[in-house]
């Protein structure tokens, strides 16, 4: 039995970006090399999100799995090109939902709708999805298909589901989690499971694996949701506030919505209703009265917990600490 509590830290963060280091730089050289395109409209939005970063999470997922699952041994000449896979999908989502979201700050740039339009951004989101598409192929691998198309299929139906939640203030606690499983647990668990399978896994070590990237992906959106309320803006690279002026209930507020007093319960309900930005100081301390932000926090942290459960039966080695290290993490960030 691992104990938890010893397990590596946020503080650890450093280290585990160390031990995938190597992996990561020939990531992303393949992003790099990936990204052209002759046209030149799609190379300037393209390098405009790319450059700007982000976390890369999900690919240094897709690698450390890989390692994890491999214990010391080969891990896989295909886990650089699924990290770059996985990658291009989540960056094709963020140029979609952002414009979905009418967003117009992500990694602390202005965001792509912002300045060259929707009809832009969603079409080089759709350019990024059909790249991710040519490199799958590629690698010639029917399970790696497979599990892509059912992904990809999965996420565009969160989009859509969570569309049909806008403004609607009956959104509870279970349509919420069937939402960000959708849009964004799929996406870890296809990562790590890729991961996996790259390195030959068995099929038990294939689904710790995968239970692991589910479990972190659900406590990922729900940090995600609270820092949407809580973080500091330089911090972030997001606007904060967006999710309650689109009329988003997030957990957070969801919670609040249950537990608040008659009149506090309207007030929040037509602040969804609304979408009504300038509600947001009572919403806040509505949110803050029904402890809502750590009911989501604990929520998370429940989530980051069964994540790191879902790896007891993998060998030890410092690629699994480096998992449970980043379970941590997904929910202590500030950004
Ligand atoms: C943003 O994901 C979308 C969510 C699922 C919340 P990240 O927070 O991983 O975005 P980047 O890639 O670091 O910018
Ligand atoms: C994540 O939801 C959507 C995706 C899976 C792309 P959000 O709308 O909360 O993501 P951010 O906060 O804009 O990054
Ligand atoms: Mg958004
Ligand atoms: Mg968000």
């Amino acid at each position: 039995m691992v104990d938890h509590a010893t397990s590596p830290r946020y503080a650890d963060l450093p280290r585990v970006q160390a031990l995938a280091a190597p992996d990561m730089a020939a990531v992303d050289a393949l992003i790099r090399a990936r990204l052209a395109s002759d046209v030149v409209l799609i190379n300037q939005i393209a390098e405009h999100i790319v450059s700007a970063g982000g976390k890369r999470l999900r690919p240094m997922l897709v690698v450390l799995a890989a390692q994890a699952a491999a214990a010391g041994g080969d891990a896989g000449a295909d886990r650089h090109q699924l990290a770059a896979i996985i990658e291009f999908i989540h960056t094709s989502t963020l140029l979609h939902d952002d414009v979905v979201d009418e967003s117009d700050l992500r990694r602390g740039r202005s965001t792509a709708n912002a300045i060259w339009g929707n009809a832009a951004s969603v079409l080089v989101g759709d350019f990024l999805y059909s790249r991710s598409f040519q490199l799958m192929v590629e690698l010639d691998r029917m399970e790696v298909m497979q599990v892509l198309a059912d992904t990809t299929n999965r996420i565009a139906e969160g989009e859509v589901l969570q569309l049909l939640h806008v403004r609607n203030p009956d959104v509870d606690e279970a349509a919420y989690l069937r939402v960000i499983e959708r849009k964004t647990a799929v996406l870890f668990a296809a990562g790590t499971r890729l991961g996996a399978l790259a390195a030959g896994a068995d099929a038990a070590a294939q689904q710790a694996l995968y239970d692991y990237g589910m479990n972190l992906g659900y406590a990922f959106q729900i940090a995600d949701d609270v820092l949407d309320y809580t973080a500091q803006a330089g911090d972030l690279g997001k606007n904060l506030g967006d999710d309650l002026a689109e009329g988003k209930a997030t957990l957070p507020l969801i919670h609040a919505i249950a537990h608040a007093d008659p009149a506090t319960r309207q007030r929040l309900r037509e602040a969804v209703q609304h979408g009504d930005a300038q509600a947001m100081p009572d919403v806040l301390a509505a949110i803050h009265a029904s402890g809502g932000l750590d009911y989501a926090r604990r929520r998370a942290s429940g989530y980051a917990s069964a994540a790191e459960s879902a790896l007891d039966g993998l060998p030890e080695s410092e690629a699994l600490a480096a998992l449970r290290g980043l379970a941590r993490y997904a929910v202590e960030r500030s950004h």
